[in-house]
């Protein structure tokens, strides 16, 4: 049924995903292609609330409630807008998607992966991206980005150790997934990203 094609953007706090967003979807317009924005936590309505509720500071909860949460935010997500958009032919692009909880709920709050396939097959079964752009920077790179532009959510305020066990997972999916998931080295400046993100799209969406 699915005529769109489904594009995710991950990485780490800071690596730049909205700047890149931005460019990939004024790329994909000029070719003609319809695309809809969209983001997780969040997308949907209800889903911005659970992202409210997930990104505030001031919010205390257990490690498997935040997954619950992230799983329960992307089941609406699915079901409202990313499943319809891509059957109406509409591509979708995505900051973020279930790597981002493989990332953060697993390698940074230590989920096990067990329990996160178990959700991941409950919410979406064998549905996946058609392609993964994986920004990777070091923290510390990331850390002065983040700085430079608002106030730190609940997951920016995080020390360094759990963005290293976060990039630690995200390199660790790259790996397992290579077919899907494209590394993409974001600390170099953006005309570079933004050549090195063309290649990758050209070859594996329009070859
Ligand atoms: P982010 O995408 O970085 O938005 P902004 O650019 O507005 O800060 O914020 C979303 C946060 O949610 C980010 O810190 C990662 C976290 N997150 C998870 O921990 N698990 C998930 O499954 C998803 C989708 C996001």
């Amino acid at each position: 049924m699915q005529q769109g094609k489904f594009i995710t953007l991950e990485g780490i706090d800071g690596a730049g995903k909205s700047t890149h967003l931005t460019w990939l979807e004024n790329f994909l317009n000029s070719k003609g292609i319809d695309v809809v924005t969209t983001r997780e936590p969040g997308g949907t309505a209800f889903g911005e609330q659970l992202r409210a509720l997930l990104l505030d500071p001031r919010q205390r909860m257990h490690a498997e409630t935040e997954t619950l949460l992230m799983f329960a935010a992307r089941r609406e997500h699915l079901d409202k807008i990313i499943l319809p958009s891509l059957n109406r032919g509409d591509w979708v692009i995505s900051d973020r998607f279930t790597d981002a909880s493989f990332a953060y709920q697993g390698g940074g709050r230590g989920v096990s992966s067990d329990k996160l396939q178990i959700l991941e097959q409950w919410v979406q079964g064998s549905f996946q991206p058609d392609l993964t752009l994986y920004f990777d920077v070091p923290i510390e790179t990331a850390r002065q980005r983040v700085q430079l532009v608002k106030a730190a959510d609940r997951f920016e305020q995080e020390q360094d150790e759990f963005f290293r066990q976060v990039r630690a997972a995200y390199l660790q999916r790259a790996q397992q997934f290579p077919e899907r998931i494209h590394l993409i080295d974001a600390s170099q400046p953006l005309h570079v990203v933004a050549a090195a993100l063309e290649c990758i799209v050209q070859e594996v969406l329009f070859n």
